[in-house]
């Protein structure tokens, strides 16, 4: 086993040095910080400061040579294979332990061919065509999220993924809805009516307490065009809402889609439930998945790190700090192994680990067991034709409803080919355990029901092949993301924020983007930092 290698007589300020010069200002003063000798403000805001990966240069202008440290990295998972990665840029000598047969963890491709078994034994294989898959678990990145960071410096080429759709469908037949309608005409009749009633009242001077002159006249402006209201500033419908003849040629000038319904009929419909989704930081368009899918992310990771160095179908058994190091026990075809580390970063989800034997600690199995799993479920349904594009026109996007199957989506890949993967449920929580407890058999049957509501016979008809997958049921995953009340920074999970003796942990749960490999991302890079800073005070 390697030990980190203090270099020769290093003294605390030929360390603050070395710091500086190979971490920058940022990471001296932090190195301070944590020694004790800088304000703390200092501190804080080198934690807002970009990640800088390790590199082999940090050791050797302190004149060490040799590998850094050994660390077994639990977990393939974004966190894991994040974590392994970056070590490895220093030379690092990191081994990962997957429990699962494949990378990724809930980063996960589904294609035609592929098995899956759940914990209660039921297995199904992907009948999906060539080309064909689905991204079972994450499958939309934000612009802003490392994530797109890392597809970069992979090699992983990306498209865009279509979050929103003015041509999607609405249908909440819960409040009465007889009808899907298209979220252009559910929009323009919601901004519709609260625009008329907004000019209403400014109009009638309710609002007169609160704007001037000058802000009425403005304000009745974007209301007229927003709401697209008439000059008496009423909604009586509008080309926004669609038309059921589209425009053409001269002599033909579309037909607007009629029958505007009321108001109270509007509100009612509760159709604008989810117009503030795509408004969402992390879910606001444009918005990007990997082309061919979204595990080309833990492959190219894989290749990077070195597939020598991870080891699939090796669930850990047991996780001991010991006096200068870690030994992780696992098992791996019938046999059990050791590996003895330096340090270990632990990435399984904390309900899976607090099952694992350990000696971190009774605080820290406390801690865990306070992140509670919660649960998300995605059938795929192949279709011999892409009658969504050639007779609904939609492309991409999400349906909303409020039956239980939550989202439909449209497949972003593949436009105007011959097949095509719509994501026929989408559901989390309460819904997503209905799913949980039917066969599969019974799951795509009350899937299919609910879509030929929304799209008519070809949702049966033109049916080609189905997966579902409930993460509730994955084996050494056990759910979709976790449910930490007072979120990563509350007290009840300090334990879990801090190295213990030798053990890190790291994972989505540990961040403020749970369910997002970003969040993955970003925990494994602080704990590399953290480790790394560790290693080269050693
Ligand atoms: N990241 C997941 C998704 O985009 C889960 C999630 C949904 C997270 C909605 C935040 C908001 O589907």
């Amino acid at each position: 086993m390697a030990q980190p290698q203090s270099g020769s007589g290093t003294s605390r300020r030929t360390f603050l040095r070395s710091v500086g010069v190979t971490g920058g200002a940022g990471a001296m003063f932090a190195t301070m910080g944590a020694l004790g000798l800088a304000p703390t403000a200092a501190y804080a805001a080198e934690k807002e400061a970009p990640f800088q990966p390790p590199r082999r240069g940090d050791f050797t202008l302190q004149g060490r040579t040799g590998k850094p440290a050994e660390v077994v990295v639990i977990g393939a998972g974004i966190a894991g294979l994040t974590s392994a990665y970056e070590l490895g840029k220093a030379g690092y000598d990191c081994t990962v332990l997957e429990a699962r047969d494949r990378v990724g963890g809930r980063n996960l491709t589904v294609r035609g061919g592929d098995t899956l078994t759940d914990i209660n034994g039921v297995r199904q294989t992907a009948g999906f065509s060539k080309g064909q898959y689905m991204n079972a678990g994450p499958a939309r990145l934000a612009q802003w999220m490392v994530t797109l960071d890392y597809c970069r410096e992979l090699g992983v080429p990306i498209e865009v993924f279509t979050n929103s759709n003015a041509s999607a469908f609405i249908y909440n037949p819960g409040t009465g809805m007889t009808a899907p309608v298209r979220y252009r005409t559910a929009k323009a009749d919601v901004y519709g009516y609260v625009s008329e009633l907004l000019a209403k009242a400014t109009n009638a001077g309710a609002l007169d307490g609160e704007l001037t002159a000058d802000d009425k006249e403005r304000l009745l402006t974007f209301l007229k065009s927003y709401g697209s209201l008439g000059a008496d500033h009423t909604y009586t419908g509008t080309e926004h809402r669609g038309f059921t003849v589209d425009p053409g040629a001269s002599g033909t000038p579309g037909t607007e889609l009629g029958d505007v319904p009321t108001l109270s009929e509007v509100f009612a419909s509760n159709v604008g439930r989810s117009f503030s989704f795509e408004f969402g930081y992390d879910q606001a368009m444009l918005m990007f998945q990997p082309v061919g899918g979204m595990d080309r992310i833990p492959g190219a990771f894989a290749r990077a790190i070195g597939e020598e160095r991870i080891r699939t179908g090796a669930p850990v058994t047991d996780i001991r700090n010991t006096g200068d190091g870690v030994v992780v026990t696992y098992t791996q075809h019938g046999r059990t192994r050791t590996v003895k580390a330096d340090y270990c970063i632990a990435t399984l989800a904390p309900h899976i680990l607090a099952k694992t034997s350990h000696n971190l600690g009774s605080a820290v199995q406390t801690a865990l067991l306070a992140v509670r799993p919660s649960y998300a479920s995605k059938i795929g349904l192949e279709y011999k034709s892409r009658w969504w594009e050639r007779d609904f026109r939609i492309f991409g996007g999400i349906t909303e409803t409020d039956m239980d199957l939550d989202h439909i989506w449209y497949p972003s890949y593949g436009h105007l080919g011959d097949r095509g993967v719509i994501i026929g449920y989408y559901n989390t929580g309460a819904h997503s355990e209905v799913y949980s407890a039917l066969t599969p058999a019974q799951r795509l049957e009350r899937a299919v029901a609910q879509g030929v509501a929304i799209h008519g016979e070809k949702y049966r008809t033109e049916l080609a092949a189905s997966f579902s997958h409930q993460w509730k049921l994955a084996p050494y995953l056990e759910g979709a993301w976790h449910s930490m009340p007072g979120g990563p920074d509350a007290p009840a999970y300090a334990p879990l924020n801090q190295a213990q003796g030798n053990v890190y942990f790291a994972g989505d749960y540990l961040s403020y983007l749970d369910a997002w490999q970003h969040g993955a991302i970003t925990s494994a890079r602080k704990v590399v930092t953290e480790l790394h800073r560790r290693v080269l005070a050693a």
